[in-house]
Formats: structure tokens, C-alpha cells, sequence
């Protein structure tokens, strides 16, 4: 039996296919994908940037319908609804069971970014079909009352930019600085609103973006493009924030990020980097200030996916304004056009197989 998918064929050659329809062995299931999305990283994927090989089916963002339980798998009825995050944790192995899930190893040891495989290392989302393997681990029923536009973005981009918050530790009454309102920025601005900081300060140079950044929970957005951010943010926070989140992965942003906190304040980093970071000395103190800088892989399994489910079920957070584009797979060419070209005010786009 067949499907289609979107499968990358090499540098900016992503073709819709008809492959083989995956069938769950041990401890697997196959979910028919009913909605998923586009992530920034796909788009390092299509441009070459990250490499994956050629034939691999990409997306790592899933929401769908339980059609096939393998053998071990319990709890589960075929035709439920499920979110599966865009990491899946084994459960089982060394970095599961020391709490770093998403550093999963294959077997025994730690492996960095190992939980990440749906798009990486095993076929993805951007399908009809998905295989999820660990599914015990990572099948998490939704509501009935949720809608899948509601939890769609609940998969990778909620989850990790609310963990900038969360490994930032941000106290209630904490003042948090938080580098681009991209997707990832976006969501955690709403993290450090929803972790009980009293001034978040959200930064961007694209109206549109600074505009949903203060619907998510900024106080005050500035333009990078129109201020000196850090002087501007060590003026507003009176010596500097409590907390300062690192979203576009780049030494700009990155250093005044570190360069925008307070002693003994903390750089919590979820960009994506490439080729050399560095730290200038004074911006930290010389080794001195008391500050702590923390990197975090999204979250994943099916226990992260359930408390984000109750966060969307208790009108904590509403993500739907983020969703701004809808395309069926046939036209994801497009969507990925779209969304690379940051055309229309595009945040997120639903893709519907
Ligand atoms: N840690 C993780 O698990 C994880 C998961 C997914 C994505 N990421 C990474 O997070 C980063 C952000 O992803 P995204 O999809 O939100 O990115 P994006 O490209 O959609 O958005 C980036 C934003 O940065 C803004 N920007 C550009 N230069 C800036 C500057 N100097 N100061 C402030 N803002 C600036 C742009 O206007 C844009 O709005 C990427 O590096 C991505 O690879 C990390
Ligand atoms: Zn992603
Ligand atoms: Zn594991």
C-alpha cells in the first residue's frame, strides 16, 4: 500500500511522493496524519543547512488518528485521536531515565539530539502515515473539545519555546528579555507570561511579529533595527533583566542577550547555531557576574504533550493566531515558498494530508 509524502530529494529538491505506506512492528504505531506544519528547521533541511539523506520524508510535527497498534503496545485504541511531539523519547534508556529525554541515546549512552527523529534520522510527519516509534512513550490522547488547529503547534514549537522559560527558571515578578518573535520567540514571550514574570520585553525588527509578540504577553517591544536593545533594556529593567531568552541562534543576539542580563542572571538559548559562537569576556564578567547560561532540545513524550494539552483545555493558551496559512500536501511547495520567503505575515502553516 502507498501514500503520499513529502520527501527531500537534496539541496532545495523537496518533492510530493507516492511511497510505501508504513506498517507498525514491536512496540510501534501508525497514526494517518490529519494536520501538520512547517518548522524553521525544515527549512535549514530544504537549504541545505542540516544534513539529512536523500529519500527521507521531513515534518516532525503531528497530529492524526491512531490506524495500526504493534504488538506491545497498550492503552490504545485504534481511531483516537493523538498529538505526538516532534521528539520521541524511548523511556528507557540511560538519558530517559536520567530525566533528558530529549537527549535520547539508540541503546545504552546519551546521544545529543537523539530523541529527534521523526525528519532526521526516521521518516516524518509531512505524510498521510506516520510510524511513532516508543509509541507507549508518545502517543498523547486529545480531548474531544480540542481541535487539532488548536494543538498543532503544541508538537514542537509551544513546547520548546515555553522551555526557555522553564530552564530560565524565571521567578514570578522577574523582569525577561526575549530575542526575535519568530515562532519559537513567540511562544516563549506566552512561557515567560504564563511563568509569572511582571515585564517581559519582546524583541524583533518586523512590525507584524512585534505586534502578535504583545497579543502573547510582551509589555514592551523594541526594534532592533530602530534601538540600542541592550542599553534600552538595562534602562527598563533597572541594571538588567532577571532573565534573557535567545531565539534565532546567532552571535548577535546571543551576545546581547548576555550582554542585556543582570549579574547572576540567566541566558536561557534555544536558537540554533552555526559555525562560531563566541563570548566576549566583559559580557560575562570575565567569568565573574554569576551567570547561568542554559541550552534546551524541545521537550517531547507523551506526559510534556498532555500538560500542554491542559494549558490549551484551560484557556491558559491559545496558539491559533499563530497559525496564519492553510495548504493540503499537494501544495506544501508552495507553503515552504511562503513560509521561507516570511511573505503574507506568515507565522505558522497548517498543512492538511
Ligand atoms: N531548541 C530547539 O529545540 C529548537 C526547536 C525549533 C527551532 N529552534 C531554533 O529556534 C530559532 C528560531 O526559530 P523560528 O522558527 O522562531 O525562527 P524564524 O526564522 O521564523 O524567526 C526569526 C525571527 O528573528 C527576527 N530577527 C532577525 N534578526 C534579529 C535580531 N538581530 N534581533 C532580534 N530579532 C531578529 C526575525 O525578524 C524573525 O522574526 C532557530 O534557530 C531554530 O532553528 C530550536
Ligand atoms: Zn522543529
Ligand atoms: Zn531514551
Amino acid at each position: 500500500m502507498k501514500m503520499k509524502a513529502n520527501v527531500f530529494r537534496g539541496k532545495n529538491d523537496i518533492r510530493v511522493e507516492e511511497v510505501e505506506r508504513p506498517r507498525a512492528g514491536v512496540g510501534e504505531a501508525v497514526i494517518r496524519v490529519t494536520l501538520t506544519t512547517i518548522c524553521g528547521t525544515d527549512l535549514h533541511i530544504l537549504r541545505g543547512e542540516y544534513p539529512v539523506k536523500s529519500g527521507l520524508v521531513i515534518g516532525h510535527e503531528p497530529v492524526g488518528v491512531i490506524e495500526e497498534l504493534g504488538p506491545g503496545v497498550t492503552g490504545y485504541e485504534v481511531g483516537e485521536r493523538v498529538l505526538v511531539g516532534a521528539i520521541t523519547p524511548c523511556g528507557q534508556c540511560r538519558a530517559c531515565l536520567s530525566g533528558r529525554h530529549s537527549q535520547c541515546g539508540h541503546g545504552g549512552g546519551y546521544e545529543a539530539l537523539g530523541g529527534w527523529r521523526f525528519g532526521n534520522t526516521i521518516n516524518g510527519a509531512q505524510a498521510e502515515y506516520l510510524l511513532v516509534p516508543h509509541a507507549q512513550a508518545n502517543l498523547a490522547k486529545i480531548p474531544d473539545e480540542l481541535t487539532d488547529e488548536q494543538v498543532v503547534l503544541l508538537a514542537d514549537i509551544a513546547s520548546t519555546g515555553f522551555s526557555g522559560a522553564e530552564s530560565g527558571q524565571i521567578k514570578i515578578g522577574d523582569s525577561v528579555v526575549v530575542f526575535a518573535q519568530g515562532p519559537i520567540g513567540l511562544c516563549a514571550t506566552a512561557g515567560a507570561k504564563l511563568s509569572g514574570a511582571a515585564l517581559i520585553i519582546g524583541v524583533d525588527g518586523d512590525a507584524n511579529r512585534l505586534a502578535m509578540a504583545r497579543r502573547m504577553g510582551a509589555d514592551v517591544v523594541l526594534d532592533y533595527r530602530e534601538v540600542d536593545v541592550v542599553s534600552e533594556v538595562l534602562r527598563l529593567t533597572g541594571g538588567g533583566a532577571d532573565v534573557s531568552i535567545e531565539a534565532l541562534g546567532t552571535q548577535a543576539t546571543f551576545e546581547s542577550a548576555l550582554r542585556s542580563l543582570r549579574p547572576g542572571g540567566t541566558l536561557s538559548s534555544l536558537g540554533v547555531y552555526s559555525g562560531k559562537l563566541q563570548l566576549p569576556y566583559e559580557a560575562f564578567a570575565a567569568g565573574l557576574g554569576d551567570h547561568r547560561i542554559v541550552t534546551t532540545l524541545c521537550p517531547g513524550g507523551k506526559e510534556r504533550m498532555r500538560r500542554l494539552l491542559e494549558m490549551v483545555r484551560s484557556g491558559r493558551v491559545d496558539l491559533t493566531p499563530l497559525l496564519t496559512h492553510f495548504f493540503s500536501l499537494d501544495e506544501i511547495a508552495e507553503a515552504y515558498k511562503l513560509f521561507g520567503e516570511r511573505r503574507e505575515g506568515v507565522l505558522k502553516v497548517a498543512i492538511m494530508p
